[in-house]
């Protein structure tokens, strides 16, 4: 291997860290899901242990399917991304493995303290203070790898992928340092400094971005590579490409408060909340549309192409929780449904539909490039994935909707004299139905993981990257 070329190829390692372990962690943080959704079915399954109880759990599903699968597909797809576009390798191999092993290390920490029950209360942001240190220097050391990149680019203009990536790698760090800012009081336990309704307003200012921003704008840094590629097409207006970045971002940092409607939150900032979020449907369904006209001329690939169905899938799930979001955002639906499972339901619209499915396209497109085979080792397996996703999707959040109308429903119901008509344990009851559904549909999506572990084992089994990649001329 001469030095020349192996300064010029990319550092695909990294990307092949990454993206292995995006497979791993989704079949873990799903399994989770799969687990504490049973045990919303059978209460048993809780086994009367602190640690196995749905309450630690819970949010250790959310950790590990949020910044475990979906941080590792984020940092695989932008570290790819970053190189190709830029046509440079990364500025820094060994700080690309220190955000590899680093992030590793934060998500070891969540699977060791989440179910011994240490957490910050902080919805998404429960880590404790010293893994919270962790992650800041991680994520700064990621900042450093991906804009150090985009400074040694060897053409012009940024891609607006990269506009993308580069926003979501920003704000998550000024969204994680501001809403975590504690006072420790042990090793293992901090007190926020915010207090009262300014502790809940940082809290949803974070919460809300999180999903803006790390389920969302990385995500569209994927959607606007992928997407294109996989479909041989030319994004279908860079324009509105443009239109749509700084749209999203102005807006999605506003949105906050509908998450804390009716609450001791000053009137004003709830009704701020709200309008911001109805906004919000034009940035979201620009992108969105601007990713499906992207496929004009080629939608007969569809037909063909299982990895090219996912990502427009995906981007058809990300247009109906974009419509959905704004709606519960208004007071008056959100009286209904918050609190209830329709928001279960909206959340994996976007997590499922979303995040995981276009995730899972992206990987199927990169997984082959990095190791150098022409492709995935079975397109047969991809198109099962691909059903078994779709269909665990739509049942998972078809059932979540029939539930939250149920319940919302329910509670309100009132008799003549003014009493409740039905009790807690009715609506509980009426909703036992939903939860066996939602059951087999996340059971659904889970084993399409499992058919990519084989698919991508059998693919990878057969490389040989560092041959390969002393070939590798930059494209
Ligand atoms: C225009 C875009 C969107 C708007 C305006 C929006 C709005 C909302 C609203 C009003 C809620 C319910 C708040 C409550 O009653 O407590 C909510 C919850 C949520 N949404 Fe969205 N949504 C949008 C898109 C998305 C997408 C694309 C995703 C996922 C990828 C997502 C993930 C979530 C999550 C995780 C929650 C639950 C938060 C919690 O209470 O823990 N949203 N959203
Ligand atoms: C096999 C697939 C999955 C299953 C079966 C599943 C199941 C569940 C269950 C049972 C809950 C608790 C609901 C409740 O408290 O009533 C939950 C919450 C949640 N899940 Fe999943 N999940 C899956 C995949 C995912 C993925 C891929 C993501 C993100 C990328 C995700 C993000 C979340 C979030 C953010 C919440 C908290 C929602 C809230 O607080 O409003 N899930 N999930």
């Amino acid at each position: 291997m001469s030095t020349a070329i192996s300064q010029t190829a990319y550092n695909y390692k990294v990307v092949r860290q990454f993206a292995i372990m995006t497979v791993v962690w989704g079949i873990i943080g799903m399994g989770m899901g799969v687990f504490i959704a049973a045990q919303l079915v059978w209460p048993e399954l809780n086994f009367d242990l602190p640690w196995t109880s749905f309450g630690r759990l819970r949010p250790l599903h959310t950790n590990l399917v949020v910044f475990a699968f979906g941080g590792c597909a984020l940092f695989a797809t932008s570290y790819y991304v970053v190189q190709r576009t830029s046509q440079a390798r990364i500025i820094s191999d060994s700080l690309a493995s220190f955000t590899f092993w680093g992030w590793q290390a934060v998500l070891v920490l969540a699977v060791i303290t989440l179910p011994q029950g240490f957490t910050s209360t902080k919805e998404y942001a429960e880590l404790e203070w010293p893994i919270d240190i962790l992650i800041a220097i991680v994520w700064v050391s990621y900042a450093l790898v991906f804009f150090g990149t985009i400074a040694k680019r060897k053409v012009k203009h940024i891609y607006v992928g990269n506009w993308f990536f580069g926003g979501f790698i920003l704000t998550v760090a000024l969204l994680h340092i501001v809403n975590n800012l504690e006072i420790p009081v042990t090793a293992f336990k901090s007190y926020s400094i915010y207090a009262g309704a300014t502790d809940a307003m940082v809290q949803w200012w974070y919460g809300h971005n999180a999903v803006g921003f790390f389920l969302t704008a990385g995500f569209l840094g994927m959607m606007y590579y992928f997407v294109p590629k996989q479909a041989e097409r030319p994004i279908y207006s860079y324009r509105l490409s443009i239109v749509h970045f700084w749209a999203l971002i102005t807006v999605y940092i506003w949105a906050g408060p509908h998450h804390l409607h009716y609450t001791a939150l000053p009137d004003w900032a709830q009704s701020l909340g709200m309008a911001m979020s109805i906004i919000l449907l034009a940035p979201s369904w620009g992108g969105m549309i601007n990713g499906m006209m992207t496929l004009s001329g080629a939608w007969h690939k569809l037909r063909t192409d299982p990895i090219l169905r996912f990502l427009v899938v995906s981007l058809a799930f990300y247009g109906m929780s974009t419509f959905e979001g704004p709606m519960m955002a208004i007071k008056t639906v959100n009286a209904l449904s918050h609190y209830t499972d329709w928001t279960i339901g909206h959340v994996h619209a976007g997590a499922l539909g979303w995040v995981a499915m276009i995730s899972i396209g992206s990987l199927y497109h990169l997984i082959p490039k990095v190791y150098g085979r022409p492709q995935m080792h079975s397109i047969g397996l991809i198109n099962a994935h691909f059903w078994l996703a779709t269909i665990g999707t739509v049942l998972y959040i078809a059932s979540m909707w029939v539930n939250g109308i149920t319940q919302g429903l329910m509670w309100r119901a009132v008799n003549e004299d003014g009493t409740l008509t039905y009790s807690f344990v009715e609506a509980l009851e009426a909703s036992h139905p939903g939860y066996i559904i939602r059951f087999i549909g996340g059971a659904f999506f889970a084993s399409g993981m499992l058919l990519m572990a084989y698919n991508t084992w059998r693919t990878v089994r057969v490389a040989k990257p560092a041959e390969y990649e002393a070939a590798a001329q930059m494209a």
